[in-house]
């Protein structure tokens, strides 16, 4: 076990003075997908050169011949030998030396995003989503590190899609971090653009939180599929039926999916969740994410039906591919109460999607040394998965989209997915339905706090405290907003309970932007009276009111053409980072794909000082408020009914606000 003093000393040596030995292929862990070979001779060159450039020139000799290597064998350049050989974990943020507790900070939010618990593939730098980078080599990781250990509060490190460009001189009001991952010109943004200049090294795809070190493990995604799972129960349950027994089927128990089973068990039902790949399984089922795992389909059928006639909430891992168990549902005639998917189709030809009918290995295999022949196996199983849905929702199942671009690539694999009038698809997606309309529009997302302490004794303190603040609220909250407080309370009571961390001492909460500021405030306040014990960061995923603009996700439920714009996510993330975030990220792609989404979000340090509470107030306020206005301009009601009283409650705030056309006077003129 290393000291307090040796773990400081490495992380501000940066790159070290002699080579490490070069490092054995851990089978043990869970590795990305081979990347298929992209790149011409030349442009191989230009890739060991642009890997070179992090290194004296002493280790020249000895490097490239490895470099090529691994570009070769792997078709990034990860340079394993630079792997730390200490445990990457949140540490209490005491171990992490630093000049200022900013970057210690966003010290310890890195290393949660490279812990073996929390990543899905630590040794290639990626938490989640297949792709989901938080730098791409382990040079830029030793390089980010050794600066943040020596800024000062005068100082913004600059981060380009992994790499450190450096400390710049700035002010203590400026975040500490900008981080901005595959921004790209946008005619150079299509999948394969990302495949070359990542593994030319010059990008990375930086999903939501992992690119911006704000990923909490699976719990970030939980509360927000909880929300999703039991408004989809609601909304199908008739005559105030409980969702007790009913069947939710979907895929996926990965790094966000596999929150699905968890999910499922605190909504009440019973869920079988698809899973091709059995580590991703078995991690899931010991970390007690998912209650069972089943092998064959039948017996994951016949386990499901007695569980839903004791009307008991249970997860069922089925190991194997979705589309083998769509169609057994559909060949036995089950009834599906709920049906999604959630395997990585943002990802579809480079591991995010397996086709049925290849096992794992084979797909893995094929993807790199067959890319074209892969490719028409998963669009071939995209045409079949759709098939059985459509059987089983023709029998009354409820489908929808979980915004991992499920019925944008079936689309495109010509699968039957479309409405009737060939523009739309058949199904929703859970934003246009749920979050949407019920959560983004009145400013409800997913914020998340982080005690840097890293004692559980500090987490359920800040859960208490979050308690009380939104009780206080709910009190005299407006109707068109109570059941969101209900539930919401109903989270965070039983959050200790329900077992959700992995990694960092987190907690995520749905809130609106008074809460968020309330309970902002409030941590600053316990803070400053030494009822915490350090530091707490606040956050939130990307996927919230403000932070993305995706047209098939969180921005699906904006019907006046602007969801194909992306200007909201850009102005939150430069109007966040002149009102006090601690870091800012914006990032290309993310959730539904590169080139498909540009999504943004904040770090916020709350050290217990005044400065920390201007900040928080002024901040919070404005990364909410924006998406409501975005929101409301689009004439969504909801979001009008919000950025209104928004403006009841702060006189500072003026919003245009929609008038309403008739329809039938514009109907008239056509
Ligand atoms: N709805 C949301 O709020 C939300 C949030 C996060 C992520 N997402 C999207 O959901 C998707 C999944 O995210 P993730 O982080 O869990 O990704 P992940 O890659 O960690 O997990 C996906 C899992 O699906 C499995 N899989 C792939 N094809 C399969 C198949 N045919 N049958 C069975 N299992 C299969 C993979 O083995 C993998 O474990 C992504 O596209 C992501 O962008 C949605």
């Amino acid at each position: 076990m290393l000291t307090k003093e040796e773990f400081q000393k490495l992380i501000s040596q940066g790159i070290p003075d002699k080579l490490p030995k070069p490092a054995a292929h851990d089978e043990n862990i869970n590795h990305a997908p081979i990347r298929k070979e992209i790149l011409t001779k030349d442009e191989k060159i230009l890739a060991l050169k642009n890997a070179l450039r992090y290194f004296p020139k002493k280790f020249h000799q000895e490097l490239a011949p490895e470099f090529k290597q691994e570009l070769d064998k792997y078709g990034r350049i990860y340079m394993y030998r630079f792997r730390p050989n200490y445990d990457i974990t949140a540490r209490d943020i005491s171990w992490f030396p630093h000049k200022t507790p900013q970057a210690a900070a966003i010290m310890l939010m890195i290393s949660n995003n490279l812990d073996y618990a929390v990543a899905q593939h630590p040794h290639e730098l990626i938490t989640y989503g297949g792709n989901g980078a938080v730098f791409q080599n382990w040079a830029q990781y030793l390089i980010a590190m050794k600066y943040l250990s020596e800024m000062t509060e005068e100082q913004t490190l600059a981060m380009y899609s992994g790499h450190p460009m450096g400390l710049f001189p700035s002010h203590k009001d400026a975040p500490r971090v900008v981080v901005t991952n595959g921004m790209m010109i946008p005619n150079y943004s299509k999948p394969d653009d990302w495949e070359k200049f990542n593994a030319l090294g010059v990008t990375q795809y930086g999903q939501m939180t992992a690119g911006s070190f704000m990923y909490i493990g699976p719990q970030g995604i939980v509360h927000g599929t909880t929300i999703t799972v039991l408004n989809a129960g609601r909304k199908i349950a008739k005559n105030n039926e409980g969702i007790e027994g009913k069947l939710f089927v979907t895929s996926g128990l990965g790094g966000m999916s596999g929150a699905q089973p968890k999910a499922a068990n605190i909504a009440g039902v019973v869920s079988i969740c698809a899973e091709i790949n059995p580590k991703a399984a078995y991690k899931r089922h010991e970390q007690g994410w998912v209650d069972e795992v089943i092998e064959n389909v039948d017996q994951v059928i016949d386990t499901a039906i007695d569980w839903q006639n004791k009307k008991e909430a249970h997860s069922i891992a089925f190991l194997g591919n979705i589309v083998d168990l769509w169609e057994k549902l559909a060949e036995r005639n089950i009834k599906v109460d709920m049906g999604s998917d959630q395997t990585s189709l943002h990802n579809p030809w480079a591991g995010g999607y397996y086709p049925t009918g290849l096992s794992y290995e084979d797909s893995n295999d094929m993807m790199a040394k067959n890319p074209d022949l892969f490719k028409e196996k998963v669009q071939d199983s995209l045409r079949r998965q759709v098939t059985a849905i459509n059987k089983l929702t023709a029998a009354g199942m409820y489908f929808f989209d979980y915004g991992n671009a499920f019925l944008l690539e079936s689309s495109r694999a010509g699968a039957e997915i479309m409405a009737e009038n060939g523009i739309d698809f058949r199904y929703p997606s859970y934003v246009q339905d749920i979050m949407g309309p019920m959560c983004f529009d009145y400013g409800f997302g997913p914020f998340r706090w982080v005690c840097t302490s890293s004692d559980p004794d500090d987490l359920e303190l800040t859960d208490n405290i979050a308690m009380n603040v939104l009780e206080e609220i709910a009190a005299t909250a407006p109707v068109e907003i109570s059941q969101q407080m209900k539930d919401n309370i109903k989270w965070i009571s039983e959050a200790k309970a329900n077992k959700l961390v992995v990694g960092s001492q987190a907690r995520i909460l749905y809130a609106d932007a008074e809460g968020r500021i309330k309970i902002a405030k409030a941590f600053n306040d316990a803070i400053k009276e030494g009822k915490l014990k350090a530091p707490v960061v606040l956050g939130r995923d990307h996927h919230d009111v403000s932070g993305t603009d995706s047209p098939f996700r969180e921005t699906s439920n904006i019907y006046d053409g602007s969801q194909f714009t992306a200007d909201m996510a850009i102005q939150n993330v430069i109007g966040d980072s002149f009102r006090g975030a601690t870091w800012v990220s914006i990032h290309n792609g993310g959730g539904v794909g590169w080139g498909e989404v540009i999504n943004g979000g904040f770090g916020m340090v709350l050290d217990g000082s005044e400065d920390s509470e201007r900040r928080l107030k002024n901040m919070l306020h404005w990364d909410v408020n924006n998406g409501i206005s975005r929101r409301s301009w689009a004439r969504n009601e909801g979001a009008v009914f919000a950025i209104k009283r928004a403006m009841e409650q702060n006189p500072q705030l003026k919003i245009t606000v929609p008038e309403f056309a008739d329809d039938k006077l514009l109907n008239e003129l056509f």
